[in-house]
């Protein structure tokens, strides 16, 4: 592995190495509190976040190196330098990018700077939060082949991530959307073509029948303000609840990348519940993502598995 932008590049036994490097490094934190002593980490955020920024930010001050905040209203990209410009120029600085883009394709462009390049979220994918999420799923359930996590909501770069990463670790991917907001159909066939178990439906209560996992995401992301009033008018039968919660096994977990708008994609309650996963998700970032660095910047070998 040379860069993470999104999972569907990873070969399964690298998923699952990730995780096991995940495991090692939130065990044992202090055996790799300076591997990446001397290192900076360029980030390049185009939208909002607290979960990345402030992950990847400690992150890197755990593992002995730096973090520089690059919002993009301060770089000269906000006045029309070139993202393969800006990437040449970093690539003599810093010893990996994150970035945070609009457009997928400008990851690719970033990877033009020769150093590794890290999909902090695009309009397609968001690769780090589901390896916290397979991290969070394997500390409950243990192994995942065949445990079952139904996406409830809008067809989006977290639905499409889901996909990809849980049938890379053998699970079952349920995706109930409206019509409206649909999976993006080339994801679905891709993971399909790649012998990915996959249930596409808009039927919100037979996707969460008996699932180990239910997860649900913001009905507006970032960039489809416009669009507010009719997505909440279409999703309303897509909100998780305690009704739907009970549809899913008596051990089911509630997930949710967070942030979470509570009485819009998902009631307080269920947020709140017991069985409710999201705070370790969140923390799980923090992990995941130092085994992702301490690989493509520090060199450190995935652990086979
Ligand atoms: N889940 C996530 O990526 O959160 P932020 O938008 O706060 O980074
Ligand atoms: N789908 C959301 C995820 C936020 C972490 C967005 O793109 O805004």
């Amino acid at each position: 592995m040379q860069h993470l932008l999104s999972l569907g590049d990873c070969r399964p036994q690298e998923v699952l190495g990730l995780l096991a490097l995940a495991e090692q490094v939130k065990r044992d934190p202090a055996r790799y509190r300076q591997t990446l002593a001397g290192k900076t980490l360029g980030m390049i955020f185009q939208k909002h976040s607290t979960r990345t920024r402030v992950s990847f930010e400690v992150g890197m001050c755990q593992l002995g190196g730096h973090a520089l905040f690059l919002a993009e209203a301060a770089l000269q990209i906000s006045r029309g330098e070139t993202f393969d410009d800006t990437a040449r120029v970093l690539g003599r600085y810093v010893d990996g990018i994150m970035a945070r883009v609009k457009r997928h394709r400008d990851l690719e462009l970033l990877c033009g700077g020769g150093v590794p390049v890290i999909n902090g979220l695009s309009d397609q994918v968001h690769p780090c939060q589901v390896l916290a999420d397979l991290l969070t799923l394997r500390e409950r359930f243990g192994e995942l082949e065949g445990r079952v996590l139904t996406y409830l909501g809008a067809g989006n770069n977290m639905a499409h991530s889901l996909l990809v990463g849980c049938c890379k670790v053998g699970m079952q991917v349920r995706v109930a959307t409206p019509p409206e907001y649909p999976a993006d159909p080339a994801v679905v066939r891709s993971v399909v073509a790649a012998g990915g178990d996959v249930v596409v439906t808009d039927d919100p209560v037979a996707a969460a029948t008996d699932a180990d996992a239910l997860y649900t995401d913001v009905w507006v992301s970032m960039g489809e303000e416009s669009e507010r009033a009719q997505r909440m008018e279409r999703l309303a039968p897509y909100r998780v609840d305690l009704g739907l919660l009970g549809r899913a096994k008596p051990s089911a977990v509630f997930m949710h990348c967070l942030p979470a708008h509570r009485g819009e994609e998902v009631t307080g309650d269920v947020i709140d519940h017991d069985r409710s996963v999201v705070f370790d998700e969140a923390e799980n970032r923090l992990h995941a993502q130092k085994a992702v660095l301490v690989h493509l910047l520090g060199g450190v070998d995935l652990p086979s598995v």
